[in-house]
């Protein structure tokens, strides 16, 4: 299983524990890697063509608050991004929305917090049925 996970400069420490604690997934790193500020919308982009160009099948996403990431990389076509606080959120976040990012608030959330809800982000399936008739209604917006 390939993961691309990407950052802003807020996100670094974050996103190197993550990617230690995970040694077992293939990670696909789109930086930042440098603690000098970077615009998220630019990671966000940079991520999301990972998961549309099919090398990676979710992605993780870090800001400060793990708001502005969102909202940039649901704006590119066939993404859906989840902003998570807990494990309950990831898990439904796949289970009905089929979100193919999660969101990660590195100035909101504690690290422990943070690998249990990719835990579960990682190992659920979306459950499609009356779900994906949703998603379906969603992936048509895109085209207005
Ligand atoms: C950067 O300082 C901060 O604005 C960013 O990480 C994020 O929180 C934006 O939503």
């Amino acid at each position: 299983m390939k993961i691309v996970i990407g950052n802003d400069h807020a996100g670094v420490n974050l996103k190197n524990n993550i990617i230690k604690y995970f040694s077992e997934i293939e990670w696909i790193n789109v930086g930042t890697d440098s603690e000098k500020s970077v615009d998220y919308p630019d990671i966000a982009l940079n991520a999301s063509k990972k998961i549309l160009n099919n090398e990676a099948c979710l992605g993780i996403l870090i800001c400060g608050t793990g708001t502005g990431i969102g909202i940039a990389a649901n704006k590119v076509k066939g993404i859906r991004a989840a902003m998570c606080f807990n494990e309950i959120m990831a898990e439904y976040a796949r289970k009905h929305n089929n979100a193919n990012i999660v969101t990660l608030g590195a100035r909101i959330l504690g690290e422990e917090l943070c690998f249990s809800i990719i835990k579960k982000f990682i190992s659920t399936d979306f459950e499609g049925e009356r779900h994906a008739k949703r998603v379906n209604k969603i992936c048509a917006m895109e085209e207005l």
